[in-house]
């Protein structure tokens, strides 16, 4: 495949660090961004990656111009669509306000941000957007509400994106992580239950927070090991060669068990209530 440059969000730790390193190891170009001062990345840089400042919560406008700039520097082949945060929090007991903050960055931020890239997609009729979805867009936990919300968002997002753009060559695949060691749970990066509290869900709060305190540094997947595996699906090379893009693929054992779960669930149901589910059409 030809040399393709990329435009990584979120670059300045785990699955967009590592993107950023494999993509450079591999041959490609690549943009790396990074909220707040560029020198965050500086290694990137160090290592051969163009280095920008993006913050995905910016506005439209700021996002659009700061697109414009990264390509007056050369034609984009792929945006991953990589930043994000956890919000933990329980349906009832988040506020509006912390779920709009979760929404801004997971959902509103990647939508902005594919709605910049896309123009320029359209004009070259070429391109790929990569959403970093995971096992909560398939599958919603206790307690992780707000997150699975906006991962399950990102999924409604590319199914239809996906199909609108397809005419124009233009691909797109979400990719749904399991647990990968990442900083992702690290107590500095996960925001968790900063919501007024009510007394009848503490018992489920406090399982909540054990588990990600828990998960914190054990997380089974290797970022690294994930990371190549999503290069090899955009380039069809390695484990993708010859195979069609998928429109989604979990990536990680425990993934592979929160969409076999849901799969055979929505099955069951089918098969179940099929004559009810039926039985709604006008007559006639
Ligand atoms: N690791 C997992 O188990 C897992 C599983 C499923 C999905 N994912 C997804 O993978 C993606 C990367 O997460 P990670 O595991 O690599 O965690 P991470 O190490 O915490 O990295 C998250 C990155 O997103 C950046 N970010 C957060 N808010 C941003 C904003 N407003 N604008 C720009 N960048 C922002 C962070 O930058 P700062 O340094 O400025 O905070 C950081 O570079 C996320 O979308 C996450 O939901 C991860």
């Amino acid at each position: 495949m030809p040399q393709l440059t990329w435009l990584v969000t979120g670059c300045s730790s785990g699955i967009g660090e590592t993107f950023v390193q494999r993509i450079l190891a591999r041959g490609d170009k690549v943009v790396a961004t990074t909220r707040g001062d560029v020198s965050r990345i500086a290694a990137l840089a160090d290592a051969g990656a163009k280095t920008y400042s993006l913050d995905v919560t910016a506005t439209e406008s700021e996002i659009k111009g700061i697109v414009a700039k990264i390509l007056e520097g050369g034609p984009i082949d792929v945006i991953v669509n990589n930043a994000g945060y956890i919000e933990a929090g329980l349906a009832e007991e988040t506020s509006y306000d912390h779920y709009q903050a979760q929404f801004a960055t997971n959902f509103f931020g990647v939508v902005k941000t594919t709605q910049a890239v896309l123009p320029h997609f359209r004009e070259n009729k070429s391109g790929t957007v990569v959403f970093i979805g995971s096992s909560g867009g398939i599958g919603g936990e206790p307690g992780a509400g707000p997150y699975c919300s906006t991962k399950f968002a990102l999924e409604g997002f590319h199914d239809c994106m996906k199909q609108e753009v397809a005419h124009l060559n233009i691909k797109s695949v979400i990719f749904e992580l399991g647990f990968f060691r990442t900083k992702i749970m690290h107590p500095d990066n996960v925001l968790k239950f900063r919501s007024e509290p009510i007394a009848d869900y503490d018992g489920i709060r406090d399982l909540t927070s054990q588990f990600v305190d828990g998960i914190n540094g054990n997380q089974p997947g290797d970022p690294k090991k994930a990371v190549e595996i999503m290069i090899d699906v955009v380039k069809g090379e390695g484990v993708a060669a010859g195979k069609e893009m998928p429109d989604r693929l979990p990536l990680g054992p425990d993934c592979l068990a929160t969409m076999r779960k849901r799969c055979v669930g929505n099955l069951t149901t089918c098969n179940e209530w099929e004559d009810v589910i039926r039985s709604t059409n006008v007559e006639g």
